[in-house]
């Protein structure tokens, strides 16, 4: 282990738990074909904890042979074997045994996730893997309930007409590192409900848990080659999957730029492609909302996890009568925000989840800064070699600025005003985006949302609410946010093909006869 760790550790002045410093300890390799392998090219990724800059562990950096030998173990797993044999009810216990086995380990978990991402070690047992854990269990329902429908059809004859739902085959998973376990629970739940086996890339920035996550897997029975799990590189381990020849679909989630790649890398065998990409969400505050609800709800919903979340409502668009109000409230409240390790109950916003990501987001306050938009509060770094930025807020925010059009995927809110109550007008303002992930209305008119509503270019809305969602709820985007659903019926009918079935019940008319 490295002994920054122990450097880490020492300024988050925080004591891990034993299991995870033994996991910590231990040599991190592939999961392939039920068993843990060395990368056939010896390549490895640095594990950074974004709080203290410190490096923490070392990961296996997979490439393309691993690849190739992590699919041939899927396939072989998805064609023969313990797996097709089972029924969806006994897919579904070892998907609730999961969720139990990652309940039990939740400190380890956690701990691995504030480490490696930086978040709040309060959110994550909260919300990522309570979260996660529920998601899987709902996912283990769906394992009894896949089936097609049985209908008539109109042909000359007598037939017996049905549809059968099949799992898609072996699937590529690519995650980000804003939600690692989250999102690794919310690519694998449906995938095995349906049937599928797979091979879960995680983030380069943030793999731990997904080891982690690997080896409950074995441990409460998965069998060999259905769950694969390969950290490594996006150019290297996420290309090579994203163009196999043997993979039958691919789920991604990440940037808009990397989505293209994946479609472009996809087109070889025409693998189905699943995307949750960017957002740039607007929240909609019309004249009669609630002030004191919108300003609660706004704060968390541009600042939770950093900024760092697909729906993050990054876009505030106020009617002129309260903007100077909300504003003021707004940033009062993200002042008190308090930025630290996530290590310290009392912190409520982490570290960015690098450098890299620190940097980009800089440059994006910068250019808001060269573009004339008012920076009310915020845009500064906390003292120390972690990732730290204070939260951000922009006014009289204009919709050509890079601000307004670009997603940050950070702390930086920007505030623009609106003039009268025209939703068509109000909905134009909101749907000028390429992005079309999520939107919030806030309102006190019934009529005013449900009016709205239709009006807008987006898989989620939500009334005098941002970022709220569950298992059953499906989230993904519309124009460039993405393509298909997850969450809910779609996203397990994501991962299935849908074959129909005609029998005939008689002997056919003959067709030569019939003809003359
Ligand atoms: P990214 O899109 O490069 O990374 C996401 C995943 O894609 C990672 O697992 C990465 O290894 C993989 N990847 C990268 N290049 C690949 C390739 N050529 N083929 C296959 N897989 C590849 O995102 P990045 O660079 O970490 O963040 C850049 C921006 O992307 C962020 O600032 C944010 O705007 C957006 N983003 C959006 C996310 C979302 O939840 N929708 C999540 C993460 C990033
Ligand atoms: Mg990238």
């Amino acid at each position: 282990m490295p002994e920054s760790l122990d450097t880490a550790l020492a300024q988050h002045a925080y004591r891990i738990d034993e299991r995870t410093r033994t996991f910590l300890d231990r040599q991190h390799q592939l999961l392939i074909g039920g068993g843990w392998v060395a990368p056939r090219e010896g390549g490895t990724i640095d594990v950074i904890d974004p709080a203290t800059a410190q490096h923490i562990a070392t990961v296996a950096a997979a490439t393309a042979p691993d690849v190739d030998d992590a699919v041939a173990a899927a396939r072989k797993a998805f064609e023969r074997g313990a797996w097709p044999a089972m029924s969806g009810g006994a897919r579904a216990k070892l998907l609730w045994a999961l969720a139990d086995r990652i309940g039990a380990d939740a400190q380890v978990l956690g701990e691995l996730e504030t480490l490696d991402n930086g978040k709040p070690l309060a959110d994550t047992l909260a919300i990522d893997i309570k979260v996660g854990a529920e998601l899987l269990r709902y996912m283990g329902g769906w394992a009894t309930k896949l089936k097609g429908d049985s209908t008539q059809i109109g042909d000359p004859g007598d037939f017996q007409a049905y549809s059968l739902r099949e799992p898609i085959g072996v699937v590529g998973q690519i995650i980000p590192w804003n939600f690692p376990l989250l999102m690794a629970l919310l690519k694998i739940g449906p995938a095995l409900a349906a049937g599928c086996t797979l091979i879960l890339k995680p983030a380069e920035q943030t793999p731990l848990t997904a080891l982690r996550l690997g080896a409950l897997a074995l441990e409460v029975g998965f069998p060999p080659g259905v769950i694969n799990i390969l950290t490594g590189y996006g150019e290297t381990a996420g290309a090579a999957l994203a163009a196999h020849p043997d993979i039958d679909k691919i789920a991604f989630t990440g940037s808009t730029e990397v989505g293209r790649r994946i479609v472009a890398a996809a087109a070889g065998n025409l693998k189905r492609v699943s995307l949750e990409l960017g957002g740039k969400s607007p929240m909609i505050v019309m004249p009669d909302a609630d002030v004191d609800a919108v300003i609660a709800g706004v704060v968390p919903g541009i600042f939770f996890n950093a900024g760092q979340s697909c729906m993050a409502g990054s876009r505030l668009l106020v009617h002129d009568s309260l903007a100077q109000h909300i504003t003021q409230g707004i940033a009062a409240r993200a002042r008190a925000i308090r930025v630290g390790s996530g290590f310290d109950p009392r912190t409520q916003v982490g570290p960015l989840v690098s450098q890299t990501q620190r940097e980009r987001v800089q440059s994006y306050i910068q250019s808001g800064l060269d573009e004339g938009a008012r920076l009310v509060t915020g845009g500064e770094r906390l003292p120390g070699d972690g990732f730290f930025l204070t939260p951000t807020v922009f006014a009289d925010v204009h919709a050509t600025m890079k601000i307004a059009r670009e997603e940050i995927f950070g702390p930086v809110l920007c505030i623009s005003r609106f003039a009268g109550t025209d939703l068509d007008h109000i909905a134009r303002l909101a749907n000028d985006t390429p992005y079309g992930l999520a939107a919030s209305i806030w309102t006190q008119n019934i009529s005013t949302a449900h009016t709205l509503i239709p009006k807008l270019k987006s898989g989620q809305v939500w009334v005098n609410a941002h970022h709220v969602g569950g298992p059953d709820l499906p989230i993904g985007g519309y124009k460039q946010s993405g393509w298909g659903r997850e969450l809910g019926r779609a996203g397990v009918e994501l991962y299935t093909e849908l074959k129909a079935v005609a029998i005939a019940l008689k002997k056919p008319a003959d067709w030569l006869q019939l003809k003359g």
